[in-house]
């Protein structure tokens, strides 16, 4: 069989079992293609459609069991495949940490122009998981350091891995910590992707995201408590001139309305996505007192 038949079945497979697309594609053409290429390690500069490429019968046997598993159990392609893109570059992915596909991508491709004027010399990627955000913070500024914190040693694990496997394990460390606990250091940026679904939204989400750790998605208190602790207790950990960056998607609304005296600018993204804020260390000081 062609490649591009089997892409071009698969999709079709993949639109009538509808499933859900929220983990790096949108729809049933996007994933087909994610699943094959991505399975068998075709360059993804390569167009199927115009491919004469003929699949063997191992080949085909794997993309079976891969699709498969996509629709009967529902688990994300990038489990499957052991593979996410983020900021363009390639990470492990597997079930010890989520699947990457924050907006903060944008931003760090921008090197957070013009929220920034001068390269950060240390940066925390406070919530890591897999390292997606720090990693990629610490290629587009080659001079800086970067922590690498989470609550999870089986995330920072495979944050090492992604690390090594970018060539930046000596220039960012990985630290297991409760947010700030094991914390010492005083950043010029911090990056923050903290659980933040609240239990209501846990309930609606569809069963891809149940392959997900738990730990990573839920939030108590509306989906706000690490986030509030987070804006609570940064002020300490930023040099006077640091900025504080940190998505809370959906709880947005929620954060707003809890704390509408703080000065949080919500950034607007040209490729999709929403609930990111940013704040200087200055207005966390200025404004302390709205957040307690
Ligand atoms: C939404 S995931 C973000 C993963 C990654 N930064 C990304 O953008 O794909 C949140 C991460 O926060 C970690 N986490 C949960 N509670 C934490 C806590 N109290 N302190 C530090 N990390 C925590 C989870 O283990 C999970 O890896």
């Amino acid at each position: 069989m062609l490649l591009a038949e089997y892409i071009n079945n698969t999709a079709q497979l993949f639109a009538n079992a509808d499933l859900h697309f929220g983990h790096g594609t949108d729809n049933a053409i996007d994933e087909a293609v994610y699943l094959v290429y991505s399975g068998l390690g075709i360059n993804f500069a390569e167009d199927f459609r115009s491919s004469r490429r003929v699949l063997s019968t191992p080949e085909l046997h794997t993309l079976d069991e891969f699709v498969r598993r996509r629709i009967e159990s529902r688990e994300p392609v990038a489990y499957i495949v052991g593979e996410a893109w983020f900021c363009g570059l390639p990470f492990f992915a597997d079930e010890r940490a989520l699947i990457p596909r924050s907006p903060i991508a944008e931003l760090i491709e921008k090197q957070f122009a013009p929220l920034i004027s001068s390269p950060p010399a240390l940066i925390l990627d406070m919530c890591t998981g897999g390292g997606c955000i720090g990693i990629a913070c610490a290629l587009q500024f080659p001079q800086a350091e970067v922590d690498l914190v989470d609550i999870s040693e089986a995330s920072l694990a495979l944050a090492r891995k992604n690390s090594d496997r970018h060539g930046t394990s000596d220039r960012a460390r990985t630290l297991q910590s409760n947010l700030f606990s094991e914390v010492d250091r005083q950043y010029d940026l911090i990056v923050a992707n903290p659980p933040y679904v609240s239990r209501q939204e846990m309930q609606s989400l569809p069963p891809e995201y149940l392959h997900e750790p738990r730990h990573g998605l839920e939030c108590e208190d509306e989906g706000l408590a690490l986030p509030l602790q987070i804006l609570q207790q940064a002020e300490h950990y930023l040099i006077s001139e640091g900025l504080l960056i940190m998505e809370v998607g959906n709880s947005e609304e929620a954060l707003q309305k809890r704390l509408d005296k703080l000065p949080m600018l919500w950034l607007e993204f040209e490729f999709g996505g929403h609930g990111v804020m940013a704040i200087t260390s200055q207005e966390l000081v200025k404004f302390r007192e709205a957040l307690n």
